[in-house]
């Protein structure tokens, strides 16, 4: 029987997902396919009910809905207990589960590539949707200390709730605190294409920074490409995003799909 999967999110029609999980499908021969769903609020509750009845196979969740799809499973389990944000549903024994797999994404695409001893620091930038995920990989990859710092103070603290161990940086302080880190991660939207951007350079960082863009979309943003022409070391949000999503494809069909050269070109070709 063909299973069908999705990815529910607002605006959600520039996704990449479908590219990534279909370039999988026909790797492995599997009969599936994968759409994006654009929801409201009021549709969670049938969405999640087309998983119970076997109408979808499994659901990616993105913004605005990561926490708000809570309220639709029956169990959230490990990262996603761990960071109250869920990106990946599926069904086991007949009760609808909320994992979150953008923790082991952001291990996986960068965090091999820290020293926990030389990169003892990590400043997140941003509040927002991704940043539980972001601090719980930081945390997991033995990071001793990790501050955060959002325009809207809030919801650091609110964050900070959850993360006890994060220290609060003021906004207002941000262009000097760059200088103190070993570890930059952009989690705002700045950067984005048509989006805003930070109103400074990084060049006051250390010289051994790294630095970890989580946006994808352009793959080089301003900064990143300041960064990277001072010879420092830099990333961006698409690894994560491939390696989330090798998870959630492994937690639906017990694949674990080979990342290969083909599908980063294929993705590279898209973001172009
Ligand atoms: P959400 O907050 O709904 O989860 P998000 O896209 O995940 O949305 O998060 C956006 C992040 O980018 C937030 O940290 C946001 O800061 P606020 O919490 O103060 O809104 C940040 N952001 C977006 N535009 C920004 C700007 N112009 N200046 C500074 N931070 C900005």
């Amino acid at each position: 029987m063909k299973k069908n999967f999705g990815i529910i999110g607002n605006p959600i029609k520039h996704s990449l997902s479908p590219v990534l999980h279909k370039y999988w499908f026909d790797k492995y021969g599997l009969d599936a396919s994968y759409s994006t769903i654009e929801a409201k609020d009021g549709d969670l509750k049938d969405i999640v009910n087309r998983i119970r009845n076997n109408e979808l196979a499994g659901i990616n969740v993105t913004l605005p809905f990561k926490q708000k799809i809570i309220n639709q499973t029956d169990k959230i389990i490990n990262d996603a207990e761990l960071t109250g944000s869920v990106n990946t549903i599926l069904l086991d024994n007949n009760k609808i589960i909320g994992e979150n797999t953008d923790v082991f994404g952001l291990q996986a695409a960068y965090l091999k590539e820290i020293d926990s001893s030389l990169h003892k620091s990590a400043l997140i930038i941003g509040a927002g949707g991704v940043s539980p995920s972001v601090i719980l990989s930081l945390q997991k990859s033995g990071i001793k200390e990790i501050a955060i710092t959002n325009r809207t103070n809030e919801k650091c603290i609110f964050l900070k709730k959850r993360f006890s161990y994060l220290n609060i940086t003021p906004w207002k302080d941000l262009k000097e605190e760059i200088k103190k880190f070993d570890i930059i991660i952009n989690a705002t939207s700045l950067g984005l294409r048509n989006g805003g951007d930070f109103d400074f350079n990084f060049s006051s960082t250390k010289e051994n920074i790294v630095y970890i863009d989580t946006i994808y979309n352009p793959l080089e943003t301003k900064t990143y490409k300041f960064l990277k022409e001072e010879g420092r070391k830099v990333f961006n949000g698409l690894d994560m995003f491939i390696y989330q999503g090798q998870k959630s494809f492994y937690l639906w069909n017990k694949i674990n799909p080979e990342i290969d050269n083909e599908l980063i070109e294929l993705l590279n070709s898209k973001l172009k």
